[in-house]
């Protein structure tokens, strides 16, 4: 969960605060505010602690005590200073630490959004575009004023961003958040090709989709992924995923290997195929006026036998497509193969299925009900996967 800092400072457009907050956590942020004293004349700091569900910070001594300032900034993922006065701004722009919004600022090692609010002079002005443009050169993202009245009822540019797009605007131009940037993820994804002979194989309708978008939006949160991928056209280019192309189920169980003991979870989004030919002729066989007859045997249960030895620590991912009681055969299938948890797919949902850029899953796990998602983009769904997985992680950890 991404923790933002949100800095208040003295503006009528402090009350738009308000639901950027909300919206905050609506998106799932865990955030804290800052206030300096100027902000309280127009919004309580009650408000903003119902809202954000954290105490907030206004001066930087409370009742004899020292607020700190460093922890605060240093526990921030993302600092938003909105709304931000052309005091601030220039406070900000010389490192002038007389409130708490400051010093926590000045603390805070993350990237830094400032949604400036002033009448249009002030806006104008060239102290205060001078002041924007050091915050620049800082590095900061300057979130564009708006157009329209203002609150001294002069019409023109200065007024704070809306809270919706203060939020796109942070959306669109920071990198998404590096919550795996420790982790190293093991995918497996695509269908395994089994050979009966150099000509022919059997297979499966696997696309490899679903587990390259995983393995994707793993690597996007700053994971370093090995992607261990059957046959598919699909052309994966990521700085921070290494694929490793194989075959058959028997490669991709040895790639699998070398790479398991050094992860922190794997992901098992192959469609291994269950069975080989028992034989392989090197010659291409020849047919016969009679029916043929192939014997199979069993291929190695990848999944299986890695969440047989798989650490405390380690997390494992599996899924189920299923035709006919999913439910019930996904949770066999977690137990089977000791997953932390599982993602169920059903060929009769609507929007779910091979070659579709769409999905809908089920998430299920052992000690909690199961979590049902809409249709979705596959990217989508990734995310929602991985978002899932980062939470068990979490608790995993808070238990150790
Ligand atoms: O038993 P079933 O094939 O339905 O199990 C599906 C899950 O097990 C998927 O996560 C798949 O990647 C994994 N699996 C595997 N090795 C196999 C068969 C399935 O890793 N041989």
């Amino acid at each position: 969960m991404q923790r933002v800092v949100l800095g208040v400072t003295g503006s009528i457009a402090a009350y738009k605060v308000l639901s950027l907050v909300r919206l905050l956590v609506k998106s799932k942020r865990q955030v804290k505010v800052v206030m300096t004293p100027a902000a309280t004349s127009f919004v309580t700091p009650l408000s903003f602690a119902t809202l954000s569900k954290h105490t907030v910070s206004v001066d930087l001594i409370d009742n004899d005590t020292w607020n700190n300032h460093v922890e605060l900034g240093l526990w921030a993922d993302l600092m938003i200073i909105a709304p931000a006065t052309a005091t601030t701004l220039a406070k900000l722009s010389i490192g002038l630490s007389d409130n708490m919004v400051i010093a926590t600022y000045l603390s805070a090692k993350c990237p830094i959004y400032i949604a400036p609010a002033m009448d249009l002079d002030m806006w104008n002005h060239p102290a205060t575009q001078k002041n924007i443009r050091s915050l620049k050169s800082y590095g900061h993202r300057i979130i564009p004023v708006g157009y329209g009245e203002l609150a001294s009822g002069l019409v023109g540019d200065g007024r704070m961003a809306e809270p919706e797009d203060i939020i796109s605007f942070i959306d669109s131009t920071s990198l998404p958040f590096q919550d795996l940037d420790q982790n190293t993820i093991l995918v497996t994804a695509g269908p395994t090709q089994e050979a009966l002979d150099p000509v022919r194989y059997i297979t499966n309708h696997s696309s490899g989709t679903m587990g390259i978008k995983l393995a994707e939006e793993c690597a996007n949160r700053g994971a370093r992924v090995t992607l261990v991928l059957g046959c598919t056209h699909l052309k994966i280019s990521h700085p921070n995923i290494k694929v490793i192309p194989v075959v058959s189920a028997q490669d991709m169980y040895l790639a699998c290997k070398r790479q398991f003991d050094t992860c922190d979870a794997a992901i098992f989004a192959a469609a291994v195929a269950d069975y080989q030919p028992s034989a392989q002729s090197k010659t291409k066989l020849k047919k016969s006026d009679g029916d043929l007859n192939i014997a199979l045997t069993r291929t190695p249960d990848i999944a299986q036998s890695f969440g047989q030895i798989k650490r405390k620590s380690q997390i494992s991912i599996g899924f189920a497509l299923e035709t006919n009681n999913g439910i019930q055969h996904a949770k066999g299938k977690l137990d089977k193969k000791n997953f932390d948890f599982i993602v169920l797919n059903s060929l009769k949902d609507k929007g779910a299925g091979f070659g579709l850029t769409t999905n809908k899953i089920t998430i299920i796990s052992r000690n909690t009900a199961p979590l049902y998602f809409d249709v979705k983009s596959k990217v989508e769904v990734a995310k929602d996967i991985i978002d899932q997985m980062v939470l068990l992680q979490n608790e995993k950890q808070s238990i150790v």
